[in-house]
């Protein structure tokens, strides 16, 4: 059968082009190439050193938090830059399935979830007493099934001290240690908190909640708040808490004298089994604060219990899972997402210069792991009987 003749669809090819030469393309001078090229290079380069802040010292950055942590507590290669003294615990969470009405997160459907944490004191001294500041806090990695990981850092305060990271840097700034005396200016301090009335229910929260005789019987806060969405895409506002079912004692006199009571404390009572906590999951209302730290929200908001938390050992930092975890408060499962929170950014940006400058020096210097296995021989070795250095702040730089 003979085809219809259909006409040829190519254009009209032009002139003949030069060998090697695209077709139909202008011809663009070598030093104009050369010259886009250069700009290229310059843009990247311009856009690197903006965001290292070399352009911009004055700019609040990750490098310069950093760097006012060591100048507040001292240089302690291969330690976190805050929370430094820690250990590691494992555990499972056991799911009862309440948070998936909230979140699609598979870490809430029903069935367990292995969890490596990490309990510590706040302040970049890794030698620092327990009694160093009121506050402890609790990290965790949970290993989901499907692959995903969430890592959460939470104190034992349900308010930050600051809603600013801004504010953040001149808390610290303020906590440096005067030169004549290599402790902080307590007017320095006075003077921070007078003018950023922001930290009042920190400061109150603390005052009329003693710290509690263990690291088992405190609850611990998200404190900053979170988008939760569920199945159908439903969005809400959530804070998280993992509250003990060990009853709350306040610390003893004898604690406040002892050095290191907190470790040696835990290890007695994993002892004697596991330790359980309930994940409380808070829902806001509409209009409840998202981006500020420093203010809780009503005390009759929606709250479901999600499950158990269970702890069942603890080994030291140094040898424990949780040495090399950087508890990045945004790493989170589909199903969880960041709120407007302005902390959960400069948290994020911190912690991963902290973990860089702690890893490198680990890896750069073996010898700093020996170390720091001998400051934990030391902390354990340490009797009661110590008297610690008070408290000077309510939980500066917590
Ligand atoms: C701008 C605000 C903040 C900054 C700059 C900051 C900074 C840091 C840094 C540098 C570390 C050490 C991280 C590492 O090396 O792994 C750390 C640890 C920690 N921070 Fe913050 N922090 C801030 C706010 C908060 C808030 C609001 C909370 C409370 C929920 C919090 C809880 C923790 C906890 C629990 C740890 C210890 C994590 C671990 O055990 O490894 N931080 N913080």
């Amino acid at each position: 059968m003979t085809q219809p003749s259909v006409p040829n669809p190519r254009p009209n090819p032009g002139p003949e082009q030069p060998p090697n030469q695209p077709p139909n393309q202008p011809r663009i001078c070598a030093p104009c190439r050369l010259a886009a090229i250069g700009a290229v290079v310059l843009a990247l380069a311009g856009g690197f050193a903006y965001t290292a802040g070399w352009l911009t010292p004055a700019r609040l950055t990750a490098p310069r938090i950093i760097d006012t942590f060591e100048a507040v507590a001292g240089q302690h290669p291969g330690y976190r830059r805050n929370h430094a003294k820690g250990l590691c615990v494992e555990g499972y969470f056991d799911s009862n399935g309440n948070g998936a009405a909230l979140s699609r997160a598979a870490v809430f459907a029903p069935g367990r979830t292995p969890v490596t944490g990490r309990f510590a004191v706040p302040g970049g001294n890794p030698s620092a007493p327990d009694t160093s500041s009121p506050v402890r806090s609790f990290a965790l990695q949970f290993r989901l099934h499907d692959g995903e990981e969430w890592r959460t850092g939470m104190n034992s305060t349900p308010v930050f001290a600051v809603h600013t990271p801004a504010q953040f840097y001149q808390q610290l700034v303020a906590a440096k240690p005067d030169p004549a005396t290599g402790k902080p200016d307590p007017a320095k301090l006075k003077a921070f908190y007078a003018a950023n009335p922001e930290t009042q229910p920190f400061q109150r929260w603390v005052k009329a909640h003693p710290p509690s005789s263990s690291l088992a019987n405190a609850a611990y806060y998200s404190i900053n708040a979170f988008r939760f969405t569920d199945d159908h895409g439903a969005t809400r506002a959530v804070r998280w808490a993992v509250v003990p079912e060990t009853p709350y004692a306040p610390i003893s006199a004898a604690e406040q004298a002892a050095k290191n009571f907190l470790a040696g404390d835990l290890d007695e009572r994993l002892q004697q089994g596991p330790l359980r906590w309930h994940l409380i999951l808070s829902v806001a209302q509409p209009g409840d604060p998202t981006d500020d730290a420093t203010l809780q929200w009503p005390d009759d908001r929606e709250h479901v219990d999600a499950g158990t938390l269970v702890i069942e050992r603890a080994t030291s930092q140094e040898e424990g899972a949780c040495r090399d975890i950087n508890f990045d408060p945004t790493i989170l499962p589909a199903g969880i997402a960041p709120s407007d929170d302005p902390l959960l950014a400069a948290r994020s940006a911190a912690y991963a210069l902290s973990f860089k400058r702690r890893t490198r020096e680990e890896a750069l210097h073996p010898e700093i792991h020996q170390a720091k296995a001998r400051t934990q021989t030391q902390a354990q070795a340490q009797t009661t009987s110590q008297t610690p250095t008070p408290s000077q702040t309510t939980g500066e730089h917590s």
